[in-house]
């Protein structure tokens, strides 16, 4: 299984808005962070896609190692 590449160090804080659907990219290639811009092509990854309940912000994983895709869980600290 392909290792995805850690895209940063901290996760990013985004004002999310009800209805909407979001696409987290899980290979961490993507140049538009915490989200997806299609760099994953050609690789085993697909982003995760999250439609937001109500008007919130939320964290994302940039690390790609958390457990709680594609929101940050704390693991980029370990
Ligand atoms: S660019 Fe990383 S999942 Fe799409």
């Amino acid at each position: 299984m392909e290792t995805p590449k850690r895209a940063g160090d901290a996760p990013i804080a985004l004002d999310l808005k009800a209805g909407k659907r979001y696409s987290w990219c899980s290979c961490g290639l993507s140049k538009e962070q915490p989200l997806c811009d299609g760099s994953h092509k050609g690789t085993n990854f697909t982003p995760i896609l999250y439609k937001c309940p109500e008007d919130e912000t939320k964290w994302f994983c940039t690390c790609k190692a958390t457990n709680g895709q594609p929101f940050c869980d704390g693991t980029h600290n370990k």
